[in-house]
Formats: structure tokens, C-alpha cells, sequence
């Protein structure tokens, strides 16, 4: 880790996470409450598929507002652009809907997710997160974590210590995925999962990066694994996996990065990681 890296009480890491929830919950009610009848597609990024509603510019708007009051020092990566640096070593990444293409056909699979993370956020292998949350508003699942503190899903007023699944055989672990959108890029993907498939129980794609990292984190699956990630769609996810008991890593063992990020326990994870390393 870098030598800016803040020293952070058990405290402050709580405050961390508390923020980090309160956030997500309420972008997370937003983007449900206020959808527009006729939701649209307001933008396109990357390529025609990689789109941007009207909700996801409300939704970071609303974070980004938040955080400069409750957080005036710190820094700010949002996927729909904002950002600030940061004057305390701490720096939030925030993804205002991952699962975006979801959102837009009202599939039930999307979240806002908001994570308190040091170091350069830009760089891979130089930066981490210490707290953070992601909210899926439609099934009211509010899944957090902080450094050293576990991790845990909110659900119906009650809280759930996550684990990750004791799976050690890569045959019968349940394993998601997901797709960038450039075309060339999954084409790739696509001959990864051709390869796969026929070495695991059965392949996942539901479309939220972060969605897909906490639920290897409630055991709800063995083991994820994409290339193309951002540091937005990883941030809280990432931190919450690690302190449900499981490991994330990227490309030859190496820090999550956009070249790829494998979760599970420990065991999948080693043997998934392998197969996907290409
Ligand atoms: C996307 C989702 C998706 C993943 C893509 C991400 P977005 O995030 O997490 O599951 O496969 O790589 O870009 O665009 O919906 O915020």
C-alpha cells in the first residue's frame, strides 16, 4: 500500500461504513421512488449498448452532494463523472446504478454501490477499500462491510453475518460472469465461458458487478470472475467478499484490476482463476 495511506480508527471506520449505508439506502430509494414512467436512454458511453439514464446522472448527483457535505476533504470517483481529489487520503468511489441496462428494463438486479476506499483509486494494486455498501432497493438488501469489522446483509430491520460457501470443488461450484460492451472484448469473454462451462456446476449472468461480488459474499454463489471492471463496479463488492472469509484477486494473482477480478473462497477462487487468467 502507498506511504499516503491514513491511519484509520476502529471508529472512524465505523463512521465509514455508516455514511457508506446511509448513502446507498438513499440513492438506492431514489433511483426505485423517483424512475420516470417513460425512462429513456439519456446517454451512450463506451458504445451503443453502454448506456446512461436521466437516474443514473440524479442518483451520483445525490451522492455527490452528500459526500461533499458530510466529507469535504475527501475524494470522489463516481462512473458518471464526477470527481475530486482528495486532501484526507480517502477517496469514495461510487457507481450511482451498477447494472444500468438492467434499470432500464426494470430487471430486478441492479444496486448503487458506495465505498470509502485509500490510495490511488486510479491505479491497480495501489489503492483498497476500508468501507462500503450496496444497496439493491428492489429487494431491500442492504449489503456492507468495514476493514476487520465483517461483513453483513440488512434485510426486513434484520442484519445477517455473510460467509462464503465452504465449495471446494470447482465441478460443482455455481459460477457468474459478465460481459463488457465492446464487441471485440466479448468475443473473448465468450470463448472463456465456451471453456468453462463444461468444468463447473452452471454459469450465472446477472448483470451487476457488484450485485454479483456480494452475493459470493452471502453464499448465494461459489465463485465470480470478469475482465473489463472499473474500479466503481468493484469497490464496495471487493471489500465485502474479503470480509465475508473469501479472496478477490486480478490477473496472475495480482490486485483486482480491469484486466480481471476472480472471487470466491479460497479454494474456488484457485482453481477458477487459472481459466479465466487469458
Ligand atoms: C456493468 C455491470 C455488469 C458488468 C459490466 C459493468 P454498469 O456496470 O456491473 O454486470 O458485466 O462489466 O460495466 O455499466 O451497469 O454500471
Amino acid at each position: 500500500m502507498t506511504a499516503t495511506e491514513p491511519t484509520l480508527r476502529p471508529a472512524e471506520l465505523l463512521l465509514l461504513e455508516e455514511i457508506a449505508c446511509a448513502l446507498a439506502r438513499e440513492a438506492g430509494d431514489l433511483i426505485v421512488t423517483e424512475r420516470p414512467e417513460q425512462l429513456g436512454v439519456a446517454a451512450t458511453k463506451s458504445a451503443q449498448t453502454d448506456i446512461v439514464t436521466v437516474m443514473d446522472r440524479r442518483s451520483e448527483e445525490l451522492l455527490r452532494s452528500r459526500l461533499e457535505s458530510a466529507r469535504p476533504g475527501d475524494g470522489l470517483l463516481g462512473e458518471e463523472g464526477a470527481s475530486r481529489p482528495s486532501q484526507t487520503g480517502i477517496t469514495w468511489v461510487v457507481d450511482p446504478i451498477d447494472g444500468t441496462v438492467n434499470y432500464l428494463y426494470d430487471l430486478p438486479a441492479y444496486a448503487v454501490s458506495v465505498a470509502a476506499c485509500v490510495g490511488d483509486v486510479h491505479t491497480p494494486g495501489q489503492w483498497r477499500t476500508v468501507a462500503g455498501a450496496v444497496m439493491n432497493p428492489v429487494t431491500d438488501e442492504l449489503f456492507h462491510a468495514r476493514s476487520e469489522g465483517g461483513a453483513f446483509l440488512q434485510h426486513r430491520g434484520r442484519s445477517h453475518r455473510l460467509h462464503v460457501t465452504a465449495q471446494d470443488d470447482l465441478a460443482l461450484s455455481l459460477v457468474a460472469t459478465g460481459f463488457g460492451y465492446d464487441v471485440g472484448k466479448r468475443r473473448q469473454q465468450a470463448a472463456v465461458v465456451v471453456d468453462l462451462i463444461p468444468q463447473v456446476r452452471d454459469i450465472r449472468r446477472a448483470g451487476s458487478a457488484a450485485i454479483d461480488l456480494c452475493s459470493v459474499a452471502a453464499g448465494r454463489l461459489d465463485g465470480y470472475y470478469e475482465s473489463g471492471l472499473n474500479p466503481w463496479d468493484l469497490a464496495a463488492g471487493w471489500l465485502v467478499v474479503t470480509e465475508a472469509g473469501g479472496v478477490v484477486q486480478g490477473a496472475g494473482g495480482a490486485a483486482p484490476s480491469a484486466e480481471l477480478v476472480v472471487a470466491g473462497g479460497a479454494a474456488v477462487t484457485a482453481a477458477l482463476a487459472p481459466l479465466v487468467d487469458r
